[in-house]
């Protein structure tokens, strides 16, 4: 356990201005390590987020015999061991705070024959894990946890793993990159369905390496075939800065007065880009120049100037698309006027907290008006909070950033429990904000 990061923002003396570049995408950085390790031959990375999260994944895939060296920041070479070549770790894979490390990392160790247990710290060994080993047992791996399919997870590896057939049934991307990860050392196809299309790094990433991947539309759900046992080849990967990162800037620079923040290299994987157009709707002077392709994803500078906002409904369709972005939303939404509906978070209680919960909380404690409703997030935006409250972060580093972006807009300071958790995906955020404003720094010790 850390000492506890307490921080508060306050509004800050000066406009937001300048321009600057966010961490490199998270769950990107995620699977180019574990594609790399995958693979036969030295896959060279750059922009790799160096995040606790992401450093996590990196020890396990050494821990699983893979080399990994970092050339300098971002910048790492990983030498693989193809499909399956994976050994056995001599100790227990702790995997943090990340549920994208933890889930993954467990579709992969599935279907190689050796015995392994995952860990992590009390936020991760409280998601619930069910939702990969249920389907992932059918290629012949076991797997015994605690109650409710918790962390510690001892996995007993396939031997002749079977390929899987799967619907999954609720929207996500970790479940679907599982089940695509446990395939690739399976004989034939295998075959998920999603109800639902979710973030698509993982397919398109194996086929960057070289896999046979094939992916059916039907309305907004998807049919993702992989033909199972490829020769991954090493590939460079140019990871994107991460939109949901840039995300807390975006709002950070519509709330406050006469700022004008313009974030470059930013991913604008469709898929991932739910917040910037309900932004966009909700009146935001958010705007995107110089689009381009880099490294199979689209990419582009960001421009966010600071706004009048008002309240808009987010269709629960919209969700996956924006899974990670809804506590920065109901920020920005307090300060919108009229009432904004936010459908469909179900998914939220199980991230790094019970976020959907934890989103209320932070508002509320601050004075704006909120609540739930089933799956639905209420925000009255007549109301703006007044701020004065420490807000309790719950080991989850998205709430803690929505919570000092809410102090920079309104009139008494807001502070954080444990900012410590920001580091899991967005080391240097605090001075990164601080840096956009000309005077005191906003965000400090209180
Ligand atoms: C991620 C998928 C999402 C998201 C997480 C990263 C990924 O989780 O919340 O931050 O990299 O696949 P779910 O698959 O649980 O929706």
């Amino acid at each position: 356990m850390h000492a506890p990061l307490i921080l508060a923002a306050s509004r800050p003396a000066t406009p937001l201005a300048g321009t600057i570049r966010v961490p490199g995408d998270k769950s990107i950085s995620h699977r180019a390590l574990m594609f790399g390790a995958l693979a036969v031959g030295e896959t060279r990375i750059s922009g790799l987020l160096e995040g606790e999260d992401v450093l996590r994944t990196a020890a396990a895939m050494r821990a699983l015999g893979a080399e990994m060296v970092q050339d300098g920041p971002g910048a790492w070479r990983v030498a693989g061991r193809g499909v399956g070549g994976l050994v056995e770790p001599a100790d227990v894979l702790d995997m943090g705070n990340s549920g994208t490390a933890a889930r993954l990392l467990t579709g992969i160790l599935a279907s190689h024959p050796f015995f392994s247990v995952l860990t992590g710290d009390a936020s991760l060994r409280s998601r619930p894990m069910q939702r990969v080993t249920d389907p992932l047992a059918a290629c012949g791996a076991r797997f015994s946890a605690r109650a409710g399919g918790r962390l510690p997870l001892a996995v007993e590896g396939a031997h002749d793993p079977l390929p899987l057939e799967y619907r999954v049934p609720m929207p996500s991307a970790q479940v679907k990159s599982a089940l695509l990860l446990c395939g690739l050392n399976a004989p034939g196809l295998t075959r998920i369905e999603e109800i639902e299309a979710t973030r698509d790094h993982s397919e398109n990433m194996l086929r960057h390496f070289g896999a046979k991947v094939t992916v059916e539309a039907d309305g907004a759900a998807r049919i993702i075939t992989l033909v199972g046992q490829p020769d991954l080849r090493a590939a460079d990967v140019v990871v994107p800065g991460d939109p949901s990162s840039a995300a807390f800037l975006v709002v950070a620079a519509l709330l406050v007065p006469g700022s004008l923040v313009r974030i470059e290299g930013v991913g604008l994987n469709t898929l991932r880009c739910g917040l910037f157009a309900t932004l966009r709707e909700m009146g935001a002077a958010l705007s995107v120049e110089n689009e381009r392709v880099e490294g199979g994803e689209p990419v582009g500078d960001l421009v966010a100037a600071h706004s009048a906002l008002r309240a808009v409904e987010v269709p629960w369709e919209r969700a996956p698309s924006m899974i990670d972005e809804y506590p920065i939303l109901a920020v920005a939404a307090a300060f919108a006027e009229g009432t904004t509906r936010m459908r469909g978070l179900k998914e939220l209680r199980v991230k790094e907290s019970d976020r959907l919960t934890a989103t209320a909380a932070l508002l509320s404690a601050n004075g704006a008006r909120v609540n739930i409703q089933g799956d639905d997030l209420i925000v009255e935006g007549g109301h703006k909070p007044a701020g004065g409250a420490t807000v309790q972060t719950h080991m989850d580093h998205r709430i803690a950033m929505s919570a000092l972006v809410l102090g920079l807009a309104t009139p008494a300071p807001v502070a954080v429990d444990d900012a410590a958790f920001i580091d899991t995906s967005f080391p240097g955020f605090v001075s990164l904000l601080n840096g956009l404003v000309a005077g005191p720094a906003p965000i400090a010790a209180p």
